[in-house]
């Protein structure tokens, strides 16, 4: 459980180099309709060779959103620094499709007609994905569906993402046992699981039912569209209207931007969030905060590094011709698809029955980087004091 942690220690380190290889553009990015291209090597002897006239040395990266801080803060840059230096002639072609589906197809015709050879997908969709990967599979492009699996009758060369069902189961079992730490006998529980159109949300919710189910009531359950914050706050309020607040004792939340919408909700209804546990997934830096503050109760720890550069190895041997071998597979409704899962991590403040805790993980890793508890404890002193992070 604590390997991953540990290859990810040096995370911190890393995150100054690598947004000093970010694309010049302006902040907040993911307005990039349009897509962009940057010189994954900037080292000119490396990468300074002629290029071929096809642009055969171009690979996309096309991410699905950026209202979760993790494509741009981590999944980019980790992936863009590692290209760099295994495959230094090689140009990124950039796009992020603010969770549009119609966007990012565009968004990858666009990079095809670019020529690019390697296409690293997340897609919005991952159904109506399917035409992307049969569009490029035409053209000789090779695919890799990054973090959310590809479907839709096509065949991607390599998927690599985590263990989602184990993703929900931990998110739920954390959530039963602290309920019933809190002697809640039969816990009732309402539940926002992320957007229908990504395969990864339904990995989560049948991991999260397959250890709520016969445990607890499920009282009212719903989905996030496109995994809106402000979509889940909105569904929050519905279910608190129409159960009552005293009608459930934990809320299921499948992510830390909807995690933040439902306790919103919570407290303009003058619901006391620390009074009902609730769960999320990415280790974000203002859920972090909240987990300190009590305000939510635990979160699931994915070390995107290890994620991100896996996929930027797999390109790079892909740009120069070659399949290299991996272990698993996962079935994508046409085929086994070559995989990478790597192992998910439940996170509380202070590592309860079942998890780790904030100083074990994020804090150890240096998750935000090298000033990670600097970041963390900014107008949160006496939560981080009293977790014993400063
Ligand atoms: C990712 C999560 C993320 C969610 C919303 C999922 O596919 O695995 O980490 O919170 O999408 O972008």
């Amino acid at each position: 459980m604590r390997s991953i942690v540990r290859i990810v220690t040096a995370l911190a380190l890393v995150t100054a180099g690598a947004a000093g290889c970010k694309k010049k553009e302006p902040q907040g990015a993911g307005g990039d309709k349009a897509g962009s291209d940057m010189k994954a090597g900037s080292d000119t002897k490396a990468g300074g060779e002629t290029k071929p006239a096809d642009g055969g040395n171009k690979i996309a990266l096309l991410l699905p959103e950026s209202q979760t801080a993790r494509y741009e803060a981590a999944d980019r840059p980790f992936f863009e620094k590692k290209l760099k230096e295994l495959c230094p002639q090689a140009e990124i072609v950039y796009s992020n499709a603010n969770q549009v589906a119609a966007d990012q197809q565009q968004q990858a015709e666009a990079a095809i007609a670019k020529g690019v050879k390697v296409m690293v997908l997340d897609p919005v969709d991952g159904d109506s994905a399917g035409v992307i990967v049969k569009n490029a599979k035409a053209k000789n492009i090779s695919v890799i569906s990054y973090d959310r699996l590809i479907k839709g009758g096509s065949s991607p060369d390599y998927y690599i993402s985590f263990d989602n069902e184990q993703v929900g189961k931990l998110q739920a079992d954390a959530l039963l046992k602290k309920l019933a730490a809190d002697g809640v006998a039969k816990p009732r529980i309402t539940m926002i699981n992320g957007s229908p159109t990504d395969n990864n949300a339904t990995l989560f919710k049948t991991g999260a039912h397959s250890v709520f189910d016969g445990k607890a009531t499920i009282v009212k359950e719903d989905a996030a569209a496109n995994w809106k914050p402000e979509e889940a706050q909105q569904l929050m309020e519905q279910f608190i209207a129409a159960i009552k607040p005293t009608g459930f004792d934990g809320a299921y939340q499948a992510n830390d931007g909807t995690a933040g919408g439902a306790i919103a909700a919570m407290k303009a209804a003058g619901v006391d969030p620390k009074k009902k546990p609730t769960t999320g997934q990415d280790a974000e830096l203002a859920a972090i905060q909240r987990i300190l503050a009590g305000e939510q109760y635990m979160t699931v720890y994915k070390a995107i590094q290890p994620e991100a550069e896996k996929a930027a190895e797999l390109a790079c041997a892909l740009l120069k011709g070659e399949k290299p071998a991996v272990t698993a597979k996962v079935n994508n409704g046409t085929g086994d698809v070559p995989s990478v899962l790597l192992t998910p991590i439940a996170v509380t403040a202070d590592g309860a029955a079942g998890t780790s805790s904030v100083a074990d993980t994020i804090v150890k890793d240096k998750f935000y980087g090298a000033d990670t508890v600097a970041q963390i404890c900014k107008g949160y002193e006496a939560a981080c004091k009293a977790a014993k992070l400063q």
